[in-house]
């Protein structure tokens, strides 16, 4: 996404300087997808020489797209050598690497820009868009679930993500997400996290009910490959394919592992109830193997109430998705003493329902673009409260107590302003 912005759609006042990575054949993959570039073209680097290509190049800003428990390790270098940083969400996964990230920003005054692209997607914004006018009132509570269907949220469980030490588990991973939108939307963040949260489904437990006993650690010669409906299929899809079999040599990177493996560490079902500093009450659910994909939230306001449904797929039949198309969202307004109201739903084209074009334009191409009075630029702030909820839930989880967000920040030697 981010080098066709550079290199393709936004090419204009960009340049893409340098790649670098861990895995050489991906890299040159990368080089060889996009168009030649200006002057000596698209110089590439191995990882343990990021701060050679950083002296060489000189680049105004890097771009981090590396596993998460990573992010911290390249924003701390970019910002100490003079540079600014975009990253991917989450921007850290815990409290140690968070401070990092924190105290090299504040140290250099360089820009750290987070890219949440869930924020531009046309029919959140228009949500933000009526919560501001105030026809609901007070926001007092909200209610909030995202759910992950048999073939997305078993994605999470077979590489990096599902480690809880490499990605946060889905709470943090995925939640940066929701509970970024969720502080952006009620204009707060929270102050005190309780939380639930256990792996249900993706079990060597499920695994047998399933007569799936015998599977192997990925899904490349797997015994039971053509009986899994969960099984990933690298030779069928030439991107993952090119991307990850071809590749996998370099590295021992395998993108299919098995999602009944025994030695997961992350949850697929979880709940959070959080108190916002401005009074704000939030339940949210999370689960990753739901028969659909899609969220539902409520706002409750004082003078009623503003629900959003959004259903990405109605259901998984076989392992084959049945994505759902045209009317597949409505918004509706249901003030005290009136009949509820369906709201026309903003609408928009491009990747995640029309938010990357809007957002790599404000991130690339600033000029072109309109004054934005959603406010949905995201620096290392909300880059921060985006996980603190996330890693609050952790911590609840662990301890089985409600945490106090300034106390959990005060003991990691954090000071982040409200
Ligand atoms: N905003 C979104 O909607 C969205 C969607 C997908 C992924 N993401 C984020 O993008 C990031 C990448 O996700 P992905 O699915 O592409 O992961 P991936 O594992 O497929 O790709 C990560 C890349 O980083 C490289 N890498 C690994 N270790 C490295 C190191 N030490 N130094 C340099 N390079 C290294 C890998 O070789 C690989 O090319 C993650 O942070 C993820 O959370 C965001």
């Amino acid at each position: 996404m981010f080098r066709r912005a550079v290199t393709e759609t936004h090419k204009q006042g960009n340049e893409l300087v340098a790649l670098c990575d861990v895995n050489e054949k991906r890299l040159a993959l990368s080089v060889r997808e996009a168009p030649p570039q200006p002057g000596n073209g698209i110089a590439t680097y191995a990882a343990v020489d990021f701060d050679r290509m950083i002296s060489e190049q000189k680049p105004d800003t890097v771009i981090v797209t590396v596993p998460d428990y990573l992010h911290h390790e390249y924003i701390v270098r970019a910002l100490r050598a003079g540079c600014n940083v975009m990253t991917e969400k989450p921007m850290t996964i815990d409290l140690v690497k968070l401070k990092a990230v924190l105290d090299a920003q504040q140290e250099t005054g360089k820009n750290v820009t987070v890219t949440f692209n869930y924020r531009y997607t046309p029919a959140r914004t228009q949500l933000k868009d009526i919560l501001l006018s105030g026809v609901i009132g007070d926001i007092q509570a909200v209610d909030f679930r995202w759910y992950l269907d048999r073939v997305h949220g078993a994605d999470y469980f077979r590489r990096w993500h599902r480690y809880k030490d490499k990605s946060g588990g889905l709470l943090v991973h995925k939640s940066t997400h929701h509970f970024d939108l969720m502080n952006w939307w009620v204009g707060s963040t929270p102050v005190s996290v309780a939380a639930n949260g256990k792996r249900a489904f993706y079990t060597p437990a499920t695994a047998a009910a399933l007569g799936l006993e015998g599977h192997g650690d990925r899904c490349q010669d797997c015994p039971v490959f053509d009986r899994c409906d969960y099984r990933l299929d690298l030779d069928a899809d030439e991107e993952l394919r090119e991307m990850y079999l071809d590749t996998e040599d370099a590295d021992g990177y395998y993108r299919d592992r098995c999602v009944w493996a025994s030695d997961i560490t992350i949850e697929d079902t979880m709940q959070v109830e959080a108190a916002y500093a401005n009074g704000v009450f939030l339940n949210y659910t999370l689960c990753a193997y739901s028969p659909w994909e899609g969220l539902e939230i409520t706002f409750q306001g004082s003078k009623g109430d503003l629900t959003h449904k959004h259903v990405e797929v109605h259901g998984v039949f076989g392992g084959q998705r049945d994505k759902a198309a045209g009317e597949n969202m409505t918004t509706t307004l249901h003030l005290a003493g009136q009949r509820p109201q369906q709201i026309d739903v903003w609408a928009g084209e491009g990747d995640h329902g029309g938010a990357d074009p809007v957002m790599l334009g404000y991130l690339f191409d600033p000029a072109t673009m309109p004054e934005d009075k959603y406010g949905r630029a995201s620096s290392h702030r909300e880059g921060a409260w985006s996980i603190l909820t996330g890693i609050a839930a952790n911590k609840a989880i662990a301890t089985g107590t409600k945490v106090d967000v300034d106390a959990m920040l005060a003991e990691a030697g954090i000071e982040l302003g409200r």
